[in-house]
């Protein structure tokens, strides 16, 4: 195995919010399926290695969809919630004799990833003690409302981030922080609240806005735009 990168794909949900029939994952976007899409992003970028992707248990889709030829993608069983998918993968690669100087974790339902938003994160975070995240900075006015509704404040948006993946990190570490968080009963919603809760301080990396994760059914419709956009950019 090259010590470089390899990525983790968290690909075991259910897409409760999109109301498919089909997991999200493998609804079709510009004529694949969007896992392709991701896959073929990743698999693209000459700093990873290779991609371990974690799928639910009783997934019979994964093993017809086209995978990237260039690089290594190896099947994992997912778990129950995301972080118990991501933790299955590093077990898997954490096992492996030569595990790689980084991991970088990317949500499947991320399928319009630039090429420019992985060089940049490589760019920063290479020589960085921890490692860190893509996401973009806030541009609306923040508030916080009680269950009612009723606004009891204005936060200032300063310095507030929408956390997004990839997020980069030393395997073993994130290995041990999410394993760590999980038997505490934290919810980790992302790998950097897991690294977060172990004392450390990921480094947030400027990415851009069509980043986004397919999330509910007009999602699909704004990635196909994205895509396009990016290919005639
Ligand atoms: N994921 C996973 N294992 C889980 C839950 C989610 O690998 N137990 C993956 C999803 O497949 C997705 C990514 O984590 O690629 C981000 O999660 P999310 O957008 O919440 O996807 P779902 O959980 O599938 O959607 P929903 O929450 O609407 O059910
Ligand atoms: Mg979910």
């Amino acid at each position: 195995m090259s010590n470089k990168a390899w990525a983790i794909v968290p690909a075991a949900g259910a897409g409760r919010r999109m109301q498919s029939s089909i997991p999200k994952q493998y609804l079709s976007l510009a004529g694949s399926p969007v896992i392709s899409h991701t896959l073929s992003r990743l698999s693209r970028h000459p700093a990873i290695a290779g991609i371990v992707v974690a799928v639910a248990e009783d997934d019979q889709t994964f093993d017809r969809v086209q995978l990237p030829e260039n690089k290594s993608v190896v099947r994992v069983t997912g778990g129950q919630n995301r972080s118990d998918s991501v933790l299955n993968a590093l077990d898997w690669l954490c096992e492996q004799p030569e595990i790689p100087d980084w991991v970088l974790v990317h949500d499947a339902a991320r399928p319009c990833i630039r090429q420019s938003d992985l060089d940049q994160m490589f760019s920063v975070l290479r020589a960085h003690p921890v490692g860190g995240l893509l996401g973009m900075p806030i541009t609306d006015t923040v508030k916080r409302t009680d269950a009612n509704g009723q606004v009891i404040e204005t936060i200032c948006r300063e310095q507030l981030w929408r956390a997004a993946t990839p997020q980069m990190f030393r395997p073993q570490v994130l290995r041990q922080a999410i394993s760590d968080a999980s038997k505490q009963g934290l919810a980790i919603t992302d790998e950097a609240s897991a690294i977060e809760a172990s004392g450390q301080q990921p480094q947030m990396v400027a990415g851009h806005n069509d980043n986004i994760k397919i999330t509910v059914p007009a999602d699909l419709a704004l990635a196909e735009q994205f895509l396009q956009r990016q290919e005639t950019a």
